[in-house]
């Protein structure tokens, strides 16, 4: 059941949203090599704390951080350890923050001092993705619109979609319907209406689009070792547009 959120709920999860936006560029503004994830999920925690709010993924199904932090080859679900992170790393962020009732999601992928041109392009098309995805995004837009422009921009760039993820609703819960997939048919899907808040999170990939999970049970590889990326933000349904909470 896809949900229409009332003003009032979107004027409560605008601060939620704000958060993660604001500890995404927190973040970016001190990751560094030299840093182990774990430090990283450490800078996450303590800021989502210090904002009055509550890390939504820590003790999500089990899950034991407060960021994923997923470098180079994988693409998302990272658990935070003690690799250290290094010169020419590319390494997605994904955090969510609980306040006043609702989640608020988002991800970044941040580029560790020089990286490859193949990584660095991959970074850039993956966040471009994120904005095809939203073009001309609106009220009674078919919901698998989004994946069909996320998807050819990805591929016109040669780079592949990862299908095991999708974006999703959120709201109350950090996951609510609809999926949003990456990958689609023009046209087709549900029609989006005007107040449902979904998180459109391209996870792009330099080969191709299988992955594996790792022995932790979450870590999700690319199964050719290729570097992905990951871009995330939580957005409003609007009559005329999108309003993105996450920027
Ligand atoms: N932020 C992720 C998403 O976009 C959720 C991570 S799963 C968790 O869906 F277990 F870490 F919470
Ligand atoms: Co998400």
């Amino acid at each position: 059941m896809i949900f229409v959120k009332s003003e009032r709920e979107i004027a409560l999860m605008r601060e939620p949203c704000a958060i993660v936006r604001d500890c995404l560029q927190f973040v970016g503004e001190r990751i560094r090599a030299g840093m182990t994830t774990k430090e990283v999920d450490t800078l996450v925690y303590d800021f989502i704390k210090a904002s009055g709010a509550e890390p939504s993924c820590l003790g999500y199904s089990g899950y034991p951080a407060s960021a994923c932090v997923s470098v180079n080859e994988t693409v998302v679900h990272g658990i935070p350890d003690d690799r250290v992170i290094e010169e020419g790393d590319i390494v997605s962020v994904d955090l969510c923050a609980y306040k006043n009732g609702f989640h608020g999601d988002g991800a970044r992928t941040f580029r560790i001092g020089k990286v490859s041109p193949e990584k660095d392009a991959l970074v850039r098309v993956t966040e471009e993705c994120f904005f095809k995805g939203i073009e001309g995004l609106k009220a009674d837009s078919p919901l698998y619109d989004i994946g069909y422009r996320v998807q050819k921009h990805a591929e016109e760039n040669g780079f592949s979609v990862i299908r095991a993820y999708t974006g999703h609703g959120i709201g109350r819960e950090m996951h609510e319907d609809p999926a949003v997939p990456n990958v689609g048919k023009r046209g087709t899907g549900p029609r989006l209406k005007a107040g449902t808040v979904i998180c459109i999170e391209p996870m792009i990939a330099a080969g191709g689009w299988r992955v594996a999970i790792k022995e932790d049970g979450w870590g999700a590889y690319m199964l050719d070792g290729k570097p992905s990326a990951h871009y995330e933000n939580t957005l409003v349904i609007r009559e005329d547009g999108v309003e993105i909470l996450t920027l």
